[in-house]
């Protein structure tokens, strides 16, 4: 039996030991751990990488999106528009500041917002819409941008999984609306060596808003013009995460040629009638490869049973989860996230993924098909 595992970072850490050891060991000689100037030659580097004039790192992906919707001011009785489909954190930051989240079904190709139907879901509370590039495909975002506009909306973009990845315009994650959100959660494509996050934006008066409430809403230090946080980032994850950073494009090609070979081999298997697979999207950085399919949970018993080691993101949508009662949401109201929580299973994709591994992933699926 071969083990697969879904990720594997020790095969990534391998190769950059030497490198950061030299970029920790510099933040432990400074012994200066939050802020200060590792933090802000990685916001330079993150700003020029994603092409954004301004970034502020925060401490996490969570307090990206959370310190962006308080950045616009957003306040209870505020409606924020966003997916059913993605990891707690969309919806949660919203509810967190007493606003509600007005959920909008996915397009079922691409798992990402149907930008068609954002349009109908805007009421005169509406204070930001914010799509999400789940599993790093760019959401579609003409129709939500041109809306934003008339309506002078926010859009705010959670591009936790979506660093590095573009639209078919070539517009970057992140730069296509306002305020773009970013995780170095360790499993996404730019990890950190714990938690970590970034936001982004060309508008400089935002930008300074979010820099103020990284720090409790002190400007000067002592004096609080606004309520913030504590959304700081540590020099440690910054000074680890710029030795990544130029790592990162080549990783991105591997993950790509991953989900390329995977094309390959389903359909050499034959597989197509029982498995979708994501189709090829030139902007994808494929933080996850998801595929769908009826027996979803069989299936993968059956790969686990064989080493092959996959994921469900996400088990229940979020107009279902359970601390989301209070907004009157029912069953069958948004039917292709509801399809996706049931049929979805991630497989290994992480760039240093063996060739045999991905054959035998596959090789095990076309077994529990036949
Ligand atoms: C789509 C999405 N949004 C938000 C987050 C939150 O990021 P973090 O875990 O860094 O707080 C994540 C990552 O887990 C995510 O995948």
């Amino acid at each position: 039996m071969t083990n697969v595992p879904l990720l594997d970072l020790k095969a990534q850490y391998s190769l950059i030991r030497a490198e950061i050891g030299g970029a920790i060991d510099r933040v432990l000689e400074s012994q200066h751990f939050i802020l200060g100037p590792e933090v802000d030659a990685l916001e330079r580097e993150i700003g020029a990488f994603c092409g954004a004039r301004f970034a502020v790192g925060v401490s996490s992906g969570t307090d990206a999106l959370l310190v962006a919707l308080m950045a616009i001011g957003t306040a209870p009785g505020d409606e924020v528009i966003t997916t059913a489909y993605s990891f707690f954190a969309t919806a949660g930051v919203i509810v967190r500041l007493g606003a509600r989240p007005v959920f909008v079904d996915i397009d079922p190709s691409t798992f990402n917002i149907d930008a068609n139907a954002v349009k109908g879901k805007i009421t005169s509370r509406t204070k930001a819409i914010l799509p999400v590039h789940l599993f790093g495909r760019v959401s579609d975002n003409d129709a939500i941008l041109e809306i934003a506009k008339e309506k002078k909306i926010h859009v705010i973009e959670d591009a936790a999984q979506a660093i590095g990845a573009h639209d078919e315009r070539g517009r970057s994650a992140g730069t296509i609306g306002d305020i773009g959100c970013f995780s170095f959660f360790p499993s996404k494509n730019l990890g950190a060596f714990g938690d970590a996050g970034m936001v982004i934006t060309d508008d400089e008066r935002l930008a300074e808003t979010l820099r103020t409430l990284r720090v409790h809403g002190a400007r000067p230090k002592y004096y609080h013009s606004l309520i913030g946080g504590n959304f700081r980032l540590d020099a440690l994850q910054a000074a680890v995460l710029r030795v990544k950073l130029k790592y990162l494009p080549g990783w991105t090609e591997m993950r790509r040629t991953n989900a390329g070979r995977y094309r390959t081999f389903f359909d050499e298997m034959g597989l197509a009638e029982y498995i979708s697979i994501p189709d090829d999207c030139p902007g994808h950085i494929y933080n996850q490869f998801v595929v769908r399919l009826a027996d979803r949970d069989r299936l993968r018993m059956f790969l686990k049973e064989r080493g092959v080691e996959t994921e469900i993101y996400y088990p229940v949508p979020l107009h279902l989860q359970d601390c989301f009662t209070q907004f009157g949401y029912h069953s069958g109201e948004f039917p292709h996230a509801e399809n996706a929580a049931r049929d979805s299973l991630a497989l290994p994709i992480y760039p240093e993924l063996p060739e045999e591994q991905q054959r035998y992933v596959v090789k095990q699926i076309g077994e529990f098909y036949r």
